[in-house]
């Protein structure tokens, strides 16, 4: 039997095809975790309301390019702000849910969105959590962590150097409870439809942006404090000013 079909991935994908005698089965029972997570005694920097620029779509999509080294200059909040709603700005209410930029598999929106900041005008350095309902960041620890980052991102300099990496997480049973293990394909569908809007928008901005994959799971989470089983680390793209620019 070739490699590929007795790989963990493929059982995975094997196992989580949707067909129609699925339909009427019994889905599995996996209970649901709340809808948003705050941080209620972190100190709150609110966020300016995201003004954007006149952009082209096709112009950006045509120069997008993963950029991995940036300028030290600092990054100003409005420009924060505008990546941020990009990725997971509220667009619409409709009932209990709050419709954001970016779709999300039954709107149960499993991401959250931390913030390692090393250069951004008007915020201390350090680890931060976007408060959707607030439209703000709660300050989780501040320092210099870009060094550790670096370290648990498998030695990429982009991470200690960039003045921002943006950090998600999942919380599965957000996603889980409704689509059972399916849902798991749904979770890194809803990602990166958020580091993609986060990625244009960068490009639009005048910035340069890279995801990253390649990263220890357990380091990440340890150094945001996230127990990596009922939240999780997924996914990281760094921003800057582009060198060259
Ligand atoms: C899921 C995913 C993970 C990636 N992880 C890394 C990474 O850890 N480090 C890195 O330098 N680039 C990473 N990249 C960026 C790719 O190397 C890059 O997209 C690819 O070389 C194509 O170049 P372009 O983005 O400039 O078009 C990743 C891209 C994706 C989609």
């Amino acid at each position: 039997m070739p490699d590929y079909q007795r790989s963990l991935g493929f059982l995975f994908l094997e196992k989580t095809k949707l067909s129609r005698k699925d339909l009427w089965r019994e889905r599995e029972n996996i209970s649901p975790a709340p809808y948003f997570k705050t941080y209620p005694e972190a100190p709150k920097h609110p966020l300016p309301q995201p003004q954007w620029p006149p952009t082209d779509l096709f112009e950006t999509l045509a120069r997008r390019r993963s950029e991995r080294i940036y300028s030290p200059r600092p990054l100003t909040l409005e420009l924060l702000t505008l990546l941020l709603y990009a990725a997971q700005g509220v667009t619409a209410k409709a009932g209990r849910y709050l419709l954001r930029t970016a779709p999300s598999a039954g709107a149960l929106y499993p991401l959250e969105t931390y913030l390692l900041i090393q250069a951004v005008e008007g915020l201390p350095a350090g680890l931060y959590h976007l408060n959707l309902l607030d439209w703000a960041l709660e300050e989780l620890s501040q320092g210099l962590w870009g060094e550790d980052l670096k370290e648990a991102a498998l030695g990429q300099s982009m991470c200690a150097t960039a003045p921002v990496v943006v950090i998600w997480s999942v919380v599965p049973r957000r996603t889980m409870s409704k689509y059972g293990s399916r849902g798991m394909r749904y979770i890194f569908m809803d990602v990166a439809h958020a580091a993609q809007n986060l990625l244009l928008a960068a490009e639009a901005l005048g910035l340069g942006a890279c995801p990253i994959g390649a990263f220890l799971d357990d380091e990440v989470n340890e150094l945001l404090g996230l127990d990596g089983i009922e939240e999780t680390v997924v996914y990281l793209v760094s921003v800057g000013y582009p060198r060259r620019r």
